[in-house]
């Protein structure tokens, strides 16, 4: 109450005195907690270890995921860095078997045309070395997917509809803090994009004038869950330091 009654005052202050017009951002003091050194190398060192564990999988066991797990995961995604803080994003979680059947049905005859026809031979190629193709059995088997849709338009404070910046990039970081907040609770995802997605729109029953980004089967890894034996690059070959 002290701190947001000096903040009016100087902003009174500043307007006097430069005869400000524009309305000043309303601000808050930041909450950040500064640690020591060697804290920050531990925590770096630990996170690094938990995230090179992180895989996707694509044989899921049908173990339920506890309530209220998921929710706090798209709470985090929530507070992802985003054009304007337009927050231009919606997640669907789909627990019903039935909706994941006919989720399931619908990404299966896609992934059908995308195999047999569809592909262009270097897609094909580049896909190759995971081992997939059109059978989708996890859409079923996993306990939880989340459907997360890129909305074109939001509503301002003022209630006028206006254009989204930087959607791809907003959506992108969302899902980038939803997976590794999936992941450092114990969970396993997969980054599924059936191509096109459409039929999630109409599945899910979401406004058209909403996108389907991407489609992300959550739960845990069935048993014998094997992932393909790839390679990660390395620090050298992905920064630079200048
Ligand atoms: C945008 C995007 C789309 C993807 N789509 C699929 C997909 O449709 N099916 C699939 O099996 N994996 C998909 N993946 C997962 C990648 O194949 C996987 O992340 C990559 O091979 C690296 O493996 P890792 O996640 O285990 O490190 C996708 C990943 C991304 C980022």
């Amino acid at each position: 109450m002290k701190s947001g009654l000096s903040a009016a005052v100087i902003e009174l202050a500043l307007r006097a005195k430069y005869r400000i017009l524009v309305a000043m951002p309303k601000t808050i003091p930041l909450c950040f907690e500064r640690v020591s050194e060697d804290e920050m190398r531990s925590r770096s060192a630990s996170l690094l270890k938990v995230m090179k564990a992180r895989r996707s999988v694509r044989a899921f066991s049908s173990d339920l995921i506890p309530e209220g797990v998921i929710e706090k995961c798209l709470e985090i995604a929530g507070r992802a860095p985003n054009g304007a803080n337009q927050q231009a994003w919606h997640f669907a979680v789909v627990k019903s078997p039935e909706v994941k059947r006919r989720i399931r049905e619908a990404a299966e005859a896609e992934e059908r045309e995308f195999y047999g026809s569809r592909a262009p031979q270097e897609w094909l190629d580049a896909l190759d070395h995971l081992g997939t193709d059109a059978q989708k059995p996890f859409l079923e088997k996993a306990p939880a997917l989340i459907a997360i849709f890129q909305k074109s338009k939001v509503v301002d404070e003022s209630g006028e509809e206006v254009k989204v910046y930087y959607p791809k990039e907003s959506i992108g970081l969302a899902t980038g803090f939803l997976i590794s907040a999936l992941h450092q609770v114990g969970l396993a995802t997969l980054t599924h994009t059936p191509s096109p997605m459409k039929f999630l729109t109409e599945i899910l029953g979401r406004s058209p004038s909403e996108k389907p980004f991407l489609l992300l089967v959550v739960g845990y890894p069935a048993e014998d869950c094997e992932v393909p034996d790839i390679t990660k690059l390395n620090l050298a070959d992905i920064s630079s330091t200048h």
